[in-house]
């Protein structure tokens, strides 16, 4: 079975074709385009200027990826399709084009949970048993899922206000990094020391929710009382390099390194929690799936490793690629769901970031 994957849920444009022989499961290709450069200038995404992007790149970006791949688009046996949540006129953009091929060509098309996909991924290359615990960590979600099975995932707790990545993104931005500057102020944060001068967000409570607005604001507090920790803008000739990174303040390396560290150790509560509650109920998790651009995060991964060793459970990051949005988690999702009879009709529709997305498989 050769599967299309199109995921457009956020700013990046992204398409993959992967096929199972005989349960052997390959990546026949993958190509994604990044609009960083574009909303880099603003600060920030400007959704407007995403789904224009999109309508643009995805088309050509189609017919690259089957002449790299010597595919021709009668040989696609299925499509899967990012349905949410995300940016509304983003995900419109890959759900319709995805319906235009599935009604041209006759090809079924199956609609997918992109949290689900992140998560689901970690399968690609590693054996994914279940029950498994899934904390996605991105720019746009922090969600916990115990996993059942690919198409039963409970969400156990998720963030009501900032993301952990956009948590990141902030501090970096009031450090005066560029956007995105999660991985920055990672490069910054390993050459630093970790104090205990952030709070833990959020963990006064019983539940398995997240808030990092309480975070960011201590952020803030702590360039208000440290000036000399906000870096200089980059003069003519110089570039975001390991040596603007070494000649960075010691005050900047080790306030990265706290924020970090406070990042994943308010991630690293409330999983142990959600284990602790799912053990409660007799659910004993045999994984640790952690996926999302923020698993990059180095203080997120030793946290973790550190998290997973102690707990004897076995811990699962996804390759980088596969980490930030990519079409072959979305592919390989779709392939886990069609091998269980699932699909979608013309009738699939897209679903916007904090809108309950339908199990409305046929
Ligand atoms: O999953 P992703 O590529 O896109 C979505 O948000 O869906 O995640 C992007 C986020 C950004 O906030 C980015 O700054 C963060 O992941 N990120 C990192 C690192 N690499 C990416 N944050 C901290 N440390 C990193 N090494
Ligand atoms: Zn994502």
């Amino acid at each position: 079975m050769l599967i299309l994957g199109i995921e457009s849920s956020c700013d990046d444009t992204a398409l993959a074709l992967i096929e199972e022989n005989n349960s052997n499961i390959k990546v026949i290709g993958s190509i994604t385009s990044s609009q960083i450069p574009i909303h880099a200038l603003f600060g920030g995404i400007v959704p407007e200027l995403a789904s224009r992007e999109h309508a643009r790149l995805i088309a050509p970006l189609f017919d690259k990826l089957l002449t790299e791949c010597q595919i021709k688009l009668k040989q696609i046996d299925y499509i899967a399709v990012t349905r949410g949540p995300g940016l509304l006129g983003s995900l419109l953009v890959g759900v319709a084009f995805a319906k235009s091929l599935s009604l041209a060509n006759n090809i079924p098309i199956i609609g997918i949970n992109h949290l689900h996909a992140h998560l689901m991924v970690a399968g690609l290359e590693n054996n994914l048993t279940f029950p498994s615990i899934g904390l996605l960590v991105s720019g746009g979600h922090t969600h916990l899922f115990a996993m059942h099975s690919p198409i039963n995932m409970q969400v156990l707790g998720k963030t009501l206000d900032d993301a952990a990545g956009e948590a990141g993104d902030k501090f970096g931005k009031m450090l005066g990094l560029p956007y995105p500057g999660g991985a920055y102020l990672d490069k910054l944060g390993q050459l630093g020391q970790i104090h205990d001068i952030f709070p833990r967000p959020y963990i006064k409570n019983n539940n398995l929710d997240f808030s990092f607005s309480g975070l960011k604001t201590a952020g803030s507090a702590f360039l208000e009382a440290n000036p000399s920790a906000v870096l200089p803008t980059l003069k003519i000739g110089e570039k975001y390099d390991e040596l603007f990174f070494e000649n960075a303040p010691q005050i900047t390396k080790d306030g990265a390194a706290s924020y970090l560290n406070a990042i994943a150790q308010t991630l690293k509560i409330k999983t142990e929690r959600a284990i602790k509650s799912l053990v409660e109920q007799n659910i004993y998790p045999e994984n640790l799936v952690v996926a999302g651009g923020v698993a990059a995060n180095s203080f997120v991964q030793n946290t973790m490793a550190e998290f997973a060793k102690s707990h004897k459970i076995k811990l699962i990051i996804p390759k980088n690629q596969l980490c930030t949005d990519n079409g072959v988690m979305t592919a390989y999702h779709g392939l886990l769901l069609a091998k269980m009879g699932l699909k979608h009709d013309l009738k699939l529709t897209a679903i916007p970031r904090g809108k309950l997305i339908p199990n409305d498989y046929m």
